[in-house]
């Protein structure tokens, strides 16, 4: 069988951002609660004129050139905070990337997994299409709303892949641990922008389906926790990885070593949650600033969605890894960003688009190339 993986992947995030310390000053907190007790510095912040679909665009756009748009036939759209609830959200990204007309494209939904189901049913199709490349986006907005105690677990932000049979970036192994449980720690009915949350059992769900999916992994695998150099979790604040690390060590009677996730951290504790996001944000952030060489490496990856689905899954860092990153680009995107005031946050949080869909333009606050530039007769436009 052929290796199957990934082959390049870049994030983006918008433009606008809040410190938390400023968050927990203006909610009466002590800003140590936010920056060490949730392990969050600072919050990307999604502006009036950009949603899910311009944030994949953005992530997925260097990754395009002739070569790319040529050979990939599937797109595979990865989110919880669908924008439609019919045409999948990767339709106007393939539009605005101007992609192969001859393209399987569709949204998939299980929370914050939905993206490593993407993943894995690539991994097939692949096998099967050897010669084409799979374009999986995973784009989200983390909302929780004003004055909740999920505000401070906010955040968004895209990831882009490219999924190939010879993978620059990491090989997919064989034998995955997958558990699903009907749980009510976290899910958000069609009518509310903001999801219900039951936060503390939600990571009490969380660990305890690491703990079963490890288990089912390790049986089908054979692969002992020694045998992975680095560890990449689920990341809806960064203290809940680090818990998970805690948890799975001490499971395997290992001591714990911030070393095997620390790197994994670094760019979330500057964007926050990004929901499907999230899991990919850490790989980028592993790969690129890891100062140990991760060639021939294993890393193993927990992938959670409340609902809730869970998966621990593994791959090998191929050699020459390091000419295939995005480590410029993404420093530009994160330090491009504005800090906005905590009133200007709440501003931007509680715009909206009129239900009625009648005609209505967005104000003109992004800079990058694509933007949400309003609404006219039900119909989103963009720019
Ligand atoms: N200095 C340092 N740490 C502090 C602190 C201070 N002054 N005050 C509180 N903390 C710590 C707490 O001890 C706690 O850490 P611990 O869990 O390691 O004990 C942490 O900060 C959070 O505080 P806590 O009061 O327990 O929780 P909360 O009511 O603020 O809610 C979440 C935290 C995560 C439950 C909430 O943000 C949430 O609902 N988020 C959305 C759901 C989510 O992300 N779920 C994850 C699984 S998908």
């Amino acid at each position: 069988m052929s290796t199957v993986g990934i082959d390049a992947i870049r994030f983006y995030t918008p433009a606008f951002a809040i410190r938390l310390p400023d968050l927990a000053r203006a909610r009466g907190v002590d800003p140590d609660k936010y920056t060490i007790g949730l392990g969050q510095e600072v919050m990307s912040i999604m502006p009036p004129d950009e949603d899910i679909v311009t944030m994949a665009a953005h992530a997925a756009l260097p990754l395009i050139t002739d070569e790319t748009k040529e050979k990939i036939h599937l797109l595979l759209f990865a989110t919880e905070s669908g924008v439609d609830n019919s045409k999948a959200a990767g339709l106007w990204v393939h539009n605005l990337l101007h992609l192969h007309p001859s393209c399987r494209v569709v949204e998939l939904k299980q929370a914050c997994y939905s993206a490593t189901c993407a993943l894995q049913l690539a991994h097939s199709y692949l096998h099967h299409h050897p010669n084409e490349k799979v374009l999986l986006i995973a784009s989200d907005n983390a909302r929780y709303g004003l004055h909740t105690a999920g505000e401070p677990t906010q955040g968004c932000g895209a990831v882009a892949m490219i999924l190939s049979a010879s993978p620059k970036l990491l090989a997919l192994e064989e034998h995955q641990g997958v558990v699903a449980d009907h749980v009510m720690d976290f899910w958000r009915p069609t009518y509310r922008t903001e999801a219900v949350v039951d936060g503390k059992y939600s990571t009490k769900v969380y660990l305890n389906t690491l703990q079963s999916c490890w288990k089912s992994y390790e049986q089908a695998s054979g692969r002992r926790f020694e045998d992975h150099a680095r560890f990449c979790y689920h990341i809806p604040f960064t203290r809940m990885a680090e818990k998970a690390h805690e948890r799975l060590s001490k499971a395997a009677s290992i001591p714990f070593n911030q070393e095997q996730i620390e790197h994994e951290l670094i760019y979330s504790r500057q964007i926050g949650n990004a929901y499907t996001a999230s899991l990919y944000i850490g790989l980028a952030s592993l790969l690129e600033l890891d100062a140990l060489d991760l060639s021939d490496k294993r890393i193993g990856f927990f992938s959670y969605g409340s609902g809730c689905v869970g998966e621990f899954f593994s791959g090998v860092v191929p050699e020459g890894y390091r000419e295939h990153l995005g480590l410029s680009f993404h420093k530009k995107i994160l330090d491009r960003r504005a800090t906005l005031t905590i009133p200007e946050y709440e501003e931007f949080f509680t715009y909206t688009l009129k239900e009625d869909g009648s005609a209505q333009t967005t104000p003109n606050v992004s800079a990058g190339p694509f933007r949400l530039t309003g609404v006219s007769n039900h119909e989103r436009l963009y720019g």
